[in-house]
């Protein structure tokens, strides 16, 4: 195995050092290629069964102000110019794919970032109407938006209202003034308890609350007190991410010294921490780094076996489709994934040209979808029963193999057909997921450290 991504140090599995994928897709990005391409997409999205439900994700990727510690695909804008041009192009992308998947109902959407929240009231209202033209919308479709709550004001709390949200997913990441200062993001406690209380005011019923821990000058006292002060927004789920910190691949994060970020130990206590008051008040831990009150649609289906794992993250959303709209979205579908343009003017050139601005993707075999499946339930539960994809651990020599030192640390168990990641060791499940990865070994991607 590779050795970025497990060390063996006198023995032992050094857990700290190890770098694997967040396996939000298997086979991850790295592997998409440009063998896939816009004729790819239509003869996949042509092929997908009568009928089947969708899910849409629409990438909004611009920021007014650059957070140094973001690993998401946006630019900072100055001005509203920029927004208005990819509108434009957002709509004709719509207006193309649209017709492409007639007669399938979209039960989910999602917008992420970026921002989406940088846009203009009326232009919230313009892509959820020109989404509503384009593709049909079931009754009780969710309809979540990722939220900067910085400078939020009420007529975008109006707009998102019309549009019909009904979850609002709001970046926190850490209230202390010092560790803000460090991540160039201020927002002070009251202003983001404004807007929750806007949003609230307005109808919305379910609230999502992004934290990270890991973060420069952040302690255990720190984090204890964002939880403290988050929990009386009584959002219905958080996140909690650790932050990844790659500089080599993300320039702006070389503003933060690498001397003001706690150390692995560190940031496992801070974890530990969080999901320990968490689970104190009521949360119920989902997958690796959700938590959610009990009676939240994806306590719900962890619950109930049926929770998935998306380039969101954690989901209950169940469409077996997920089209991506926007530069550098990525689509889902039965037979594999595929990859927008990631760069505005090449995505835009595209559009304009008529075309589906596809840069890349990849193709599922039936391998890949035997260790997609077990690597989902690993991250989902923790957990697999080999027994589910008719196999058995006498079927997987090189990944048992693999998984000695860690099974030899007690941070994986095997019981018959069973492979269990005891919930002590959850910071390692991402490590036994990866021995299933059958791309790792050979990939030259650099993954930020595993826990
Ligand atoms: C697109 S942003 C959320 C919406 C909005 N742009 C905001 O920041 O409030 C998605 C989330 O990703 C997380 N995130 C961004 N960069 C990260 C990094 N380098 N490591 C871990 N989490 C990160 C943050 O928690 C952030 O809220
Ligand atoms: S964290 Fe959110 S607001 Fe900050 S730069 Fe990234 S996408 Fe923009």
């Amino acid at each position: 195995m590779n050795t970025t991504v497990m060390n063996v140090i006198n023995g032992r599995v050094d857990l700290f050092s190890a770098r694997v994928p967040r396996y939000t897709s298997y086979p991850t990005a790295p592997h998409f290629h440009a063998g896939v391409t816009d004729a790819t997409l239509r003869q996949w999205l042509h092929d997908l069964p009568e009928g089947m439900p969708l899910s849409l994700y629409v990438h909004i990727p611009f920021c007014d102000t650059l957070c140094w510690f973001c690993g998401c695909h946006t630019t900072v804008v100055n001005h509203y110019s920029p927004l208005q041009s990819y509108l434009k192009h957002l709509y004709a992308e719509i207006a193309n794919i649209g017709p492409l998947l007639k007669g399938h109902p979209v039960t989910h959407l999602h917008w992420g970032g970026g921002s989406p929240t940088i846009l203009a009231p009326d232009d919230v209202r313009g892509v959820k109407a020109a989404l509503e033209e384009s593709f049909a919308f079931a009754p009780d479709a969710e309809f979540a938006v990722e939220i900067d709550p910085r400078g939020l004001k009420q007529p975008m709390v109006d707009a998102l209202t019309e549009a019909k949200l009904t979850r609002a997913s709001i970046g926190v990441q850490d209230f202390d003034p010092k560790v803000q200062q460090a991540i160039n993001r201020i927002q002070p406690y009251e202003e983001t308890r404004d807007v929750v209380n806007a949003l609230r005011a307005a109808g919305l019923k379910s609230l999502n609350i992004d934290l990270i821990y890991g973060l420069p000058y952040q302690t255990r006292a720190n984090v204890a007190r964002t939880i403290e002060l988050s929990l009386s927004l009584e959002p219905q789920r958080f996140a909690v991410f650790g932050y990844a910190h790659v500089p080599h691949f993300k320039k702006h994060m070389q503003l933060i010294r690498d001397e003001t970020l706690p150390g692995a130990e560190e940031r496992f206590e801070q974890f530990e921490l969080a999901h320990r008051l968490l689970s104190t008040a009521g949360y119920t831990a989902v997958g690796l780094d959700h938590f959610a009150v009990p009676e939240d649609s994806l306590a719900i289906a962890q619950k109930n076996g049926t929770l998935q794992r998306n380039f969101q993250g954690y989901t209950s959303d169940d469409a077996p489709a997920l089209i991506g709209l926007g530069a550098s979205s990525i689509s889902a579908l039965p037979q594999g994934y595929i990859q927008n343009k990631p760069e505005v003017p090449e995505w835009r050139k595209t559009i304009e040209a008529g075309g589906l601005p596809v840069a890349r993707g990849i193709a599922i075999s039936e391998d890949d979808k035997l260790r997609r499946g077990i690597i989902e339930k690993l991250m989902c539960f923790l957990a697999v029963d080999l027994a589910l994809f008719g196999k058995t651990t006498a079927d997987f020599p090189r990944e048992m193999a693999a998984l000695q030192p860690l099974i030899a640390e007690g941070y994986v168990v095997v019981e018959g057909s069973v492979l269990r990641v005891p919930q002590h060791a959850r910071a390692a499940v991402r490590l036994v997921a990866s021995v299933f990865d059958s791309y790792l070994a050979n990939s030259k991607a650099v993954h930020a450290v595993a826990v």
